[in-house]
This record gives C-alpha cells, structure tokens and sequence, in this order.
C-alpha cells in the first residue's frame, strides 16, 4: 500500500499550505482538494514564478500528478474557470489533470452576493469572510437545496432545483435591497457550464482507491486552518468548513486508513485575517515589523493580515484534533531581525490558568495570554537548508514549540522558494 500524506494548517489560514503540497507533490500521483472553496490563496513561488492558487489543488505544476476537486468543495464555475485560463495561458497544462467531484455544490452569483450583503447588514459584528459566497453555499448543501455539478448533466432538472432555490432567497435577497435570483441569466450559462465541467467529473473515491492500490502516493490539502474549523475553530469567527484533518475522509471520500502521515503546517508566529479573537495580536512596531517582514497580505483579498506571538495553546489543540504527525515550521527567517521572542504558552481566563483554548470566541476574546521570552538570533536564516547551519537560538526556538506543542518539527521553511527549507524528516520515509 501507498503512504499519503494530508496537508493542513494549524493556525488561522496561510501558514504555508500550498508550499508544501507543491513541495511534496513531486513524490505523489494524485493531489485532493476536500474542503472550503475559492476563499482559500495558496502560494507556490518557484525561482522568480509565482502562482497563486485558490481552487486547484497546488500540486497542478506537476506534470506527472492528476489533481481532483473532491465533493467536500464548494465550486465557483467562474471562480474555477478562470484560474484555469490564466494557468493555461502561462502554458501550464490544467484541462488533462484536473478532476471534479460530481457532488461539489456549485457556488452561485446568489451565494456571493448574500456573503456580501450579510457582510455588510452586519456591520461592527462582520466575520470579515472574504465575500466569495463560501457560507451561503455550504448552507445550501447542508439545508439539502444544493446545485451539483452532476445537476449539469440534466438541464431541465436543473432549471426546476434553480427555481425552488430561487424562491428560498428571493425574499432574503430582496429584504437586503438586491435583485432576486436572475433564473434567466443562470439558464443561458448553464451549456457553459455544463461543456467545460462535465468532461471533468469523475468518481474521486473511486481514483482514490485506485491509486492506493497501485501503490501510488496519494496527496491530500487542506484550507483555511484548525482556527477557522466550522466546529473546532473560534466560532462564530470561521469559515463554514470543518478544516480538520477528519474532513479529508468525507470531503474526498476515503477511510482513515488512506492517511498515514498528518502534516500541520505551522508558522512560526501567528497571523489572521478577518475579525474574530486573537490572543497574541500584537499592536506595535514588532507586530508591524512581522507584518512587513512576511509580507502579511492575503493571496486571495489582499487584506493585510494582523499578525502576532506563536501561540502555542492554539497550536498544542491543533495538533492534538488533527492528529499531527510532524509540524512544518513556516517563516522562520521573518524572525530574523527581533531581539525577543515572546511564546504564549498557557492563556489566563478570569484568573484561572488554561492550557488548551476555551471553547468559541466569546470566552477566548476574554483571555490574556501567559508569555515566556527567548531570545531572538538577529542573522539571516533565509534559504538555509541544513539544520546544523541554523543559529543556536533559532534551533533553541524550535526546540522550544515542539516540547510546548508536544509534536516534533520535521521540516523547517526559510524562505517562500520551494528550495528553502530544511528537512528534519521527510514526511514520505518510514
Ligand atoms: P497558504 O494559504 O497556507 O498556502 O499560505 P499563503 O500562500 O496564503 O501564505 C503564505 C505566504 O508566505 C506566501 O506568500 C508564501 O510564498 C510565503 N512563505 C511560505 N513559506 C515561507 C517562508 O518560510 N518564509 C517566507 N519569508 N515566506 C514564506
Ligand atoms: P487559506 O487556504 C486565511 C477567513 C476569512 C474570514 C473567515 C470566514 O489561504 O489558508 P469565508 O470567506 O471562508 O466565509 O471567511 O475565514 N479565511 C481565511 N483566512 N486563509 C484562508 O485560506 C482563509 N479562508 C477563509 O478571512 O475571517
Ligand atoms: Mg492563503
């Protein structure tokens, strides 16, 4: 049997995802997307090439792997096609690699403009959701009206589920001052739709258990973070996913005996994007200086991320819902200038001491975090790929979050570039 590798992030979203699935994507035949949607940016840079990815699945660069969107995806068409477009006309072959689950609900311009409209009705109390209609289509699915990509293959079928889903917003659309569904204009893209992404359906379990047979390695990314799980995450500040490792069984379609290898991808301090609490969010030069440092601006918004502390009661929670195999410590060299660093290491809630986050964000909001300092290393770690060649204090660093998180660190990221990293482990090797 194959040894597969599931990718996630252990914090609130852009810890390095994409990286490392691009990374890791060299050793594997099939790559699976298994949950969120467009909302997601993931960055591969490869010499002076960047590809910003939000759908694909970022292991697309490589030419011996096929690429599939399981039914845990929510599916902007629009979204998707022109990602597809803009990778092509780079010369980057997509249409041959890339397959789609029949039961990805259809992200709809209904969904988008809801995301925003609630956005906006909201004001002060705004998740700051990204407004691509990510939590408008998941509750389609769940409220069982969704539109699948299988719905495309019967047009009149379709216009009939259109209709009844039209009638279920119409009113909420109208009360926020918005149009209702525009059933028409939906009804003359659907051959649109249906030519381009018919041919790309395909039975994702069924490739799974086919590749796991033939003994190929198997790949799975995750999105968003741990922080952000619909269930597990700082609610109501998530995405309406479960971004947990449990999610790449039902969001692919596999058992756990597909995965042998849990990857938390972890940076080496903390960043998010969008409201909601956040324990060591730093508001001063130092915050400021990660923010720069890292280049802290989201792959699919542009918003400027805030950025703090590593955290690790947060990180400590991700590892143990997850099952983290070996952490991926991303963004090491962003540390490179500071002359402490702080650690939160446990948070106080109402005088009492917590190891492990409270449960929803009203509770954590009230939490300050209880710091321990280390002392920065103040020289470059950018590129190096040799554990020996990292300064003391940032080997002393590192040493440091795997005792507090009780997960050992396998790979060490010190630059953007697929080349910059150091391997502890490599997550493929028995
Ligand atoms: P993802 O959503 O988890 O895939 O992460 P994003 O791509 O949204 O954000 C991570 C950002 O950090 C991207 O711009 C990466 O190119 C960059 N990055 C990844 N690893 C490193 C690293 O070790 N050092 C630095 N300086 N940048 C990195
Ligand atoms: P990747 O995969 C960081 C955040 C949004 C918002 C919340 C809900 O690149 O790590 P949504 O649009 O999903 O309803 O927004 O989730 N968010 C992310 N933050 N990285 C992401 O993806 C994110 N996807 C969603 O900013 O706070
Ligand atoms: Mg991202």
């Amino acid at each position: 049997m194959s040894d597969s590798v599931l990718v996630l992030g252990t914090q609130w979203g852009d810890e390095g995802k994409g990286k490392f699935v691009d990374l890791l994507s060299s050793e594997a035949r099939l790559v699976v997307r298994f949950q969120g949607g467009h909302n997601a940016g993931h960055t591969l840079v490869i010499g002076d090439e960047t590809t910003v990815l939000h759908l694909i699945p970022s292991g697309i660069l490589n030419d011996a792997v096929t690429c599939a969107i399981g039914n845990g995806v929510v599916l902007s068409p629009a979204a998707l096609f022109a990602e597809i477009d803009k990778l092509e006309a780079r010369g980057i072959s997509v249409a041959d690699k890339l397959v789609v689950s029949g039961a990805c609900p259809l992200i709809m311009p209904y969904h988008e403009a809801l995301d925003q409209a609630r956005e906006k009705a909201a004001g002060s109390e705004a998740i700051g959701t990204t407004g691509r209609g990510i939590g408008p289509a998941y509750e389609d699915k769940v409220g069982r009206r969704a539109l699948r990509i299988q719905d495309l293959a019967d047009r009149e079928r379709f216009l009939e589920k259109l209709r009844a889903v039209a009638a279920h917003h119409d009113p909420t659309l109208v009360r926020h001052g918005l149009d209702p569904v525009d059933v028409d204009a939906i009804a003359a893209s659907l051959p649109h739709l249906a030519e381009r992404l018919l041919p790309m359906m395909a039975d994702v379990p069924g490739l799974i258990a086919e590749h796991r047979k033939r003994g190929d390695q198997v790949l799975f990314e995750g999105a968003q973070g741990t922080l952000l799980d619909v269930d597990h995450g700082t609610y109501p500040f998530v995405t309406s996913s479960n971004t947990v490792a449990g999610a790449a069984l039902s969001g692919s379609g596999c058992g756990p005996d597909a995965i042998d290898y849990v990857l938390g991808i972890t940076k080496a301090y903390t960043t998010r994007v969008g409201a909601g609490p956040f324990p060591t969010e730093l508001f001063d030069a130092v915050g400021e200086e990660l923010g720069e440092r890292g280049n802290e601006f989201g792959a699919t918004t542009g918003r400027q991320r805030r950025c703090g502390w590593f955290d690790a009661v947060a990180v400590r929670r991700a590892c143990m819902i997850n099952g983290v195999t070996g952490i991926c410590l991303t963004k090491l060299d962003v540390l490179d200038t500071l002359e402490d660093l702080g650690i939160c290491i446990g948070y106080d809630l109402d005088g009492e001491r917590l190891d492990h986050p409270p449960l929803g964000a009203d509770a954590l909001a009230r939490c300050t975090p209880v710091y321990e300092t280390m002392p920065g290393w103040q020289s470059s770690t950018k590129g190096i790929t040799e554990r020996d060649k990292l300064p003391q204090a940032a080997r002393d660093y590192i040493e440091r979050l795997q005792a507090l998180v009780d997960t050992p660190v396998h790979l060490i990221s010190t630059g953007p570039d697929r080349s910059e990293n150091v391997v502890v482990k490599w997550p493929y090797d028995r």
